[in-house]
């Protein structure tokens, strides 16, 4: 390592700005680095020197610009300027799902060895955070060191990120651990330098997992199988319920208490959806199967298929309540975010839903507190309503598609005087079921009587 801050402190780049990037280098300003981001997309590279985040996450936009008032943050479009200012290269540009198929699309982890290497002439570590196909990050390592004109003093590390969206600050700067892949054969040093860049969070008691590349690529795509696995298995029992008359909510309680199982991620409903799970299983699957070992993940088509089942199923659930045809039935859809806190719209499950009415012929409005610029743009033929007011305003069927605080605090009195009819699927499980039938409402959900 050479250069460094005045403290001695490695100096960081961040390489993909988007929800992991932006987050990823606003997080380590904070925590005292110069930080340069980097991106290819011009106008978000403009947004972010101006402060402004161009998506929402709670504080986020708050942090990025007090750091880029305080001079710690920067952003630029040059990697020429990157390679000379960094010593340590966080990779965070996104791997989707690739057109056609299930596998990952790592095109954008390829570019972006293509046009840094040749830049690298001195020691530093380049750091890929990306969620990858395991075997990424070693033909990744080849090509850094054939590419590089330092050669072999370019070392690469595997650090995969945990954040949740709607907690990307603090899954950030307090990680719930912290997974340093590393190659055998590299500098020893690589391992300290990353100790350095994390001293506050190891100081402040985020566990570190140290294992080799392959392990840590593994890690990331293992736990949000599990989660995505632990979502479906609720949902399979709320399918379960639905056929035996019983409660999943109050399952889900009980099983809960057991610690060997744990009562969180066990929310059952409209199922998981976003940026990551959904794909990341399909990716898993892909690369098992190239592994020759696709036996054992085949578990996951299952989880996937369970998922994919409440969709349809919310849909039958609301043709049941409904009181008359779906041509022409007006319905309010709460919710286009995946989830909370989000103005993510990626494989949401609310907006596959409120698609699928329309398909039927329901004219269907929308209301989401964040999500409505994404949501009008990608799905332009719903129609949208500012307020949750004027999306139920005579409404044959409400539908609570995101469990937002908003909608969970709804009184059920004041909302019955303004649908045509008080029927209401509950699709997140998040509402009192005794209230909303005690103010009249006909209060159906998944997997509870
Ligand atoms: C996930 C992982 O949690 C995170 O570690 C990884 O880095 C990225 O993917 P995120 O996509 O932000 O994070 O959302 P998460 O909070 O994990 O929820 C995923 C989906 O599962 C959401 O659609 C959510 O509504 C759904 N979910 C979650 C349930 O349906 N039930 C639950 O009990 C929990």
């Amino acid at each position: 390592m050479t250069d460094g801050q005045a403290d001695g402190r490695p100096r960081l780049t961040v390489i993909g700005c988007g929800y992991l990037g932006a987050t990823h280098a606003a997080c380590m300003a904070e925590l005292g680095f110069e930080v340069l981001g980097v991106d290819v997309d011009v106008e978000r590279v403009k947004s972010l020197s101006a402060g402004r985040l161009p998506f929402f996450e709670p504080g986020l936009a708050e942090l990025l610009s007090a750091q880029v008032e305080s001079g710690r943050l920067r952003f630029t479009t040059s990697y020429a300027e990157a390679a000379d200012f960094g010593d340590v290269h966080f990779v965070c540009v996104s791997t989707p799902q690739r057109a056609g198929d299930f596998a990952a699309d790592v095109s954008r982890l390829d570019a972006v060895v293509t046009d840094l290497a040749p830049l690298l002439d001195r020691p530093c570590v380049v750091v890929g955070k990306s969620t990858v196909p395991v075997g990424t990050a070693e033909r990744m390592r080849q090509r850094l060191r054939q590419l590089a004109p330092a050669g072999d003093a370019v070392a690469l590390a595997w650090n995969p990120e945990f954040l949740r969206e709607g907690h990307a600050i603090d899954d950030t700067v307090a990680p719930d651990r912290l997974v340093l892949g590393l190659a055998g054969g590299d500098d020893p040093t690589t391992e300290q330098t990353l100790r350095a860049v994390y001293t506050g969070p190891i100081a402040a008691g985020s566990p570190v997992v140290v294992c080799d590349l392959a392990t840590a690529e593994l890690v990331k795509v293992a736990a949000n199988a599990f989660l995505a696995t632990k979502v479906s298995f609720i949902n399979a029992m709320a399918e379960l319920c639905e056929a035996a008359g019983a409660d999943v909510t109050r399952l889900a309680e009980a099983i809960g208490h057991d610690e060997r199982i744990g009562r969180r991620f066990l929310n059952a409903g409209l199922g998981f959806g976003g940026g990551c799970l959904p794909k990341d299983i399909r990716a898993f699957m892909a690369r098992a199967g190239e592994l020759g070992a696709g036996d054992a993940l085949t578990f996951l088509r299952e989880v996937d298929a369970i998922n994919q089942r409440r969709r349809a199923r919310v849909v039958d659930l609301a043709g049941e309540l409904l009181d008359r045809p779906w041509p022409g039935a007006r319905i309010a859809v709460l919710g286009a975010a995946f989830k909370p806190h989000s103005d993510d719209i990626r494989d949401s499950p609310a907006l596959n839903v409120a698609g699928r009415m329309h398909l039927l012929g329901a004219h269907v409005t929308v209301h989401d507190p964040k999500a409505m610029p994404n949501a009008r743009r990608t799905w332009p033929t719903l129609a949208y309503a500012d307020t949750i007011d004027d999306a139920c305003a005579g409404a044959h069927l409400v539908l609570l598609a995101t469990e937002w605080p908003q909608f969970r605090e709804l009184d059920p009195a004041a909302l019955a005087t303004l649908v045509d009819t008080p029927a209401l699927v509950d699709a997140r499980n998040c509402l009192d079921p005794t209230r909303w039938r005690a103010a009249g409402w006909t209060y159906r959900a998944l997997g509870r009587p």
